[in-house]
């Protein structure tokens, strides 16, 4: 149930509240939405099942205090996320808990979420400070036809009412990405959490609060996406949505009207394995990539598409490393553990059985019980299957025997994804080129995708997303530019 004391006032019963004007609020629906612990499967939280209503009012008052938060001093912005980036550091062991319970995180990862969380809260004010603080200066003759009478001062200003919306694999870290961006240009923001990891999120909001921020400039509100998901995200009041998770970002940027959005909708990681590569760092990241929080990252690596001539010595490797994960409870701090829902795995299997039924070779067995799946590495992936195109996220990894470089990039650009995508060789060259021609928002060179350190450019191309994220993109995205123009008398006379 969380830390007792500091984080008392964020429930009310068995039920967490959620966060509206400054205050902790119990709905008045008087209905609650469980969150299912993935290794026990019982319910372990209940959150606010928010109404429209309540929704209108956060909206409201995020709206209302934009106007003074726009007008407190850069400075002061920073220093108050300065101050929850600390709150949020000493409160690392709590939170970590929650992140344990709710989305099954192990133990270490789950602390590693939180401190990072606080450094890229800290890493944004600092950045906030430099890249708002200076403006452009343009003069008029530089432009034909012209004379130097007018001069424009831009300036960023923020959008106004900014709603995030991340995802259940990082609920306090991709959060934070959007929240602390967002204030520290002036924005308000509305936080619709994920429903498993709801709870993280709402003791990183009391973090906020504990800092000290004036009201309405953060919200957190709670429930079912089927009552509230459309009307926070189509709500006249929100001036930009954040978005990190599936497609169901492709069918909010349908429905939602003339404003900024940036969104991170998944993708199928590729990683290309030359002959020249480093087999044993390529086994190494691929069983990172692969297999942290069993494969249950945006950027984990997906599809593994490997020189025939050396795959077999590649596949004997993974295979060592994989024989090696520990399977069990997030407590104990194992390697795998359970997917975030009962449906998750089920999808899952079923790309497993396609896979065989369709010859695959299993290099494990499949052991599955509950929610908890065993990793496995399936060789001998041929193109008509399901998990040659689609994202498990599970600890499931196919791997592509190809007989040349270009059947590797083509298979990596004829997915609808483009997030990220990596290449093994000691080639310098021919890793330029094959970056130059992957389809992706981002190439590593010699190691696994991943968006950090999170202050990089993090972008997908196709159905991956829109936008780019990474602190300095995030905090430019969410402002837009004012320009002053001052116009001078024609001259007609000629000073000096
Ligand atoms: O899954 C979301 C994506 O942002 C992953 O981040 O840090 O695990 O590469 P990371």
């Amino acid at each position: 149930m969380g830390e007792i004391g500091v984080f008392a006032s964020i429930v009310a019963g068995d039920t967490f509240k959620y966060y509206s004007e400054g205050e902790w609020r119990v709905s008045s629906s008087g209905k609650s939405v469980p969150i299912i612990n993935p290794t026990t499967r019982k319910t372990q939280f209940e959150v606010q099942a928010c109404t429209q209503d309540e929704v209108n009012k956060v909206m409201e008052s995020a709206k209302i205090a934009q106007k003074s938060w726009a007008k407190t001093p850069l400075w002061k912005r920073a220093e108050l996320l300065h101050k929850a980036a600390a709150i949020l550091k000493d409160h690392k062991k709590p939170i970590a808990e929650c992140l344990v319970k709710e989305i099954a995180k192990p133990a270490k990862d789950a602390a590693t979420e939180v401190v990072r969380s606080g450094d890229l809260v800290s890493y944004c004010a600092e950045e906030g400070v430099r890249i708002l603080g200076e403006g452009k200066f343009l003069m008029s003759d530089s432009f034909p036809g012209n004379e130097r009478t007018k001069y424009c001062l831009t300036s960023k200003i923020p959008l106004g009412v900014v709603l995030a919306i991340p995802p259940f694999n990082y609920p306090v870290n991709l959060a934070v990405s959007k929240i602390a961006p967002a204030l520290i240009a002036g924005n308000s923001l509305v936080l619709k959490p994920p429903t498993q990891g709801a709870v993280s999120a709402l003791h990183m909001v009391h973090c906020f609060h504990l800092a000290g921020f004036p009201k309405g400039v953060i919200s957190c509100i709670t429930g079912k996406g089927s009552e509230i998901g459309d009307f926070l995200t189509m709500h006249p009041i929100v001036n930009c949505i954040s978005f990190t998770g599936g497609d169901t970002g492709i069918a909010i940027a349908k429905k939602v009207s003339m404003i900024p959005l940036q969104m991170e909708l998944g993708g199928k990681d590729a990683c290309i394995i030359l002959e020249d590569a480093d087999l044993d760092l390529a086994a190494s990241n691929i069983v990172k990539g692969g297999f942290s929080y069993s494969g249950q990252r945006c950027t984990a690596v997906k599809v593994v598409l490997v020189m025939e001539s050396v795959a077999d010595i590649l596949v004997k490797k993974v295979n060592e490393k994989v024989g090696k994960l520990t399977v069990g409870p997030p407590e104990n701090d194992c390697d795998i553990t359970p997917v975030v829902t009962e449906s998750s795995a089920n999808f899952i299997e079923g790309l497993v059985m396609d896979a065989k039924k369709k010859g695959a070779t299993f290099c494990q067995e499949y052991k599955r019980e509950g929610n908890l799946i065993w990793p496995l590495l399936l060789d001998n992936v041929k193109q008509d299957m399901r998990i040659a195109w689609e994202e498990p996220f599970g600890p499931v990894l196919p791997i592509i025997r190809i007989s040349n470089v270009e059947e590797g990039i083509h298979h990596c650009n004829a997915s609808n994804f483009g997030l990220q995508g990596c290449v093994f060789t000691k080639d310098i060259n021919k890793a330029m080129l094959i970056s130059d021609a992957m389809e992706t928002g981002t190439v590593q060179i010699n190691s696994a995708p991943a968006r950090g350190p999170d202050h990089f450019p993090f972008q997908g191309l196709k159905d991956s997303g829109i936008g780019s994220q990474g602190v300095t993109n995030s905090i430019n995205m969410m402002t837009k530019i004012k320009s002053t123009v001052i116009n001078l008398p024609t001259p007609s006379y000629t000073m000096g």
